[in-house]
């Protein structure tokens, strides 16, 4: 069994982010989303990988993060796709690579509780054509949602409806046999011009293909925006086992919920779990509260700081206010100014957001 991550799009919606990042490289609990998915697909005992990527900066930024996959043990195959046509283009696309094998397809920005490996397990003894992973969401009218029969086959797909006729959105995670060449050359663009994989998966059913429709029950993130991003963190934390591997002094109060990575150092600073300290980050004279991630290389002196995600290399200092729910990108200095006048001096990307008190 092969699988494919698809690691292409521009995340606009995590924009400024995703100026200079490809959103799939962005950490929860400190590791990229992206290297989560390689990590869960090995553990279902996966070793051949491909990995779509955009022909843009992002996607060499994806080829520089994960390389040929050595670290982990697997062969990573690298298929670059010219724009963002939908998912099943990008099955198309991997057509060579995949060759009649079975494979799982895996987007590259989503995180899920529990793993892969049972439904990798199922797939593989079962008989079916197909095997999909279906949850119940809040806004079905975002997803691929399906409509089950009462004996719970799959009636039908349909990708965004407006109205939706269930609650079960369509999880990206999909596991295929050679029959989905078929679909995807029968399939034609949908009015978003993309080649839907939910499309795909609509005409197995109607060819009378055994397409098993898997309920997931535990969490599952798709990270598209800042907010999603603040959720995966905090239950990715929460699962988290924690460690202390930096220092921490005695005017310092660390709880056990809280890992201390390498090189890091707590000085008479409180921190309050699920959070994650990142290797050679300083926490001086500060609170870090529940649901944080500060990546590595930071600073936070003289702030407080809670449910929020802190990429490397920035500078939190002598803030007046909390921060919360926030999500600071690589290199950001937010420091108070000594310069006259007293005003909020700002330096803020494209689509940056600050939220004022
Ligand atoms: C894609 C699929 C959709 C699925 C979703 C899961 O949506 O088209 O069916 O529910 O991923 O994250 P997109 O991210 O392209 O909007």
């Amino acid at each position: 069994m092969k699988a494919l991550i698809l690691s292409g799009g521009k995340g606009s919606r995590l924009r400024p982010l995703t100026y200079t990042n490809a959103k799939q490289l962005i950490p929860v609990a400190n590791k990229p989303v992206l290297f989560r998915v390689i990590e869960a697909i090995c553990a279902a005992g996966i070793r051949e990988i491909g990995v779509i990527i955009g022909m843009d900066e992002n996607g060499q930024r994806v080829r520089d993060a994960v390389g040929q996959g050595g670290r982990w043990g697997v062969d990573i195959t690298y298929i670059p796709q010219e724009a963002p046509l939908g998912l099943a283009h990008c099955v198309a696309i991997a057509r060579d690579f995949l060759g009649d094998e079975q494979f799982v397809m895996f987007l590259g920005d989503n995180v899920i509780e529990g793993g892969i490996s049972k439904l990798i397990r199922d797939f593989e003894q079962a008989e079916y054509h197909c095997q999909i992973v279906l949850t119940r969401v809040e806004e079905p009218q975002h997803y691929g949602v399906a409509e089950l029969n009462p004996d719970r086959s799959i009636k039908r797909l349909v990708e965004k409806p407006r109205n939706p006729p269930s609650d079960l959105a369509l999880v990206g995670i999909y596991m295929f046999d050679a029959h989905v060449h078929e679909a995807v050359r029968a399939i034609k663009p949908s009015w978003r011009g993309e080649l839907e994989i939910t499309d795909a998966i609509q005409w197995l059913v109607e060819q009378g293909y055994n397409v098993h429709p898997y309920i997931h029950r535990g969490w599952w993130i798709d990270t598209g925006k800042a907010i999603d991003m603040l959720a995966a963190n905090a239950k990715v934390l929460e699962e988290l086992t924690p460690a202390i591997a930096g220092f921490v002094d005695r005017e310092s109060r660390v709880d056990e919920r809280v890992t201390v990575e390498a090189g890091a150092e707590i000085i008479n600073s409180v921190i309050r779990g699920p959070a994650i300290i990142g290797e050679n980050t300083r926490v001086v004279n500060s609170y870090i509260g529940p649901f944080t991630s500060i990546y590595h290389h930071c600073l936070v002196e003289n702030a407080e700081i809670e449910h929020s995600v802190v990429l490397e290399h920035s500078k939190i200092m002598d803030v007046p206010a909390r921060i919360t729910d926030s999500l600071i990108g690589r290199n950001v200095e937010v420091v108070k100014s000594e310069l006259k006048p007293r005003a909020l001096k700002l330096t803020l990307g494209d689509h940056s957001v600050l939220g004022l008190i």
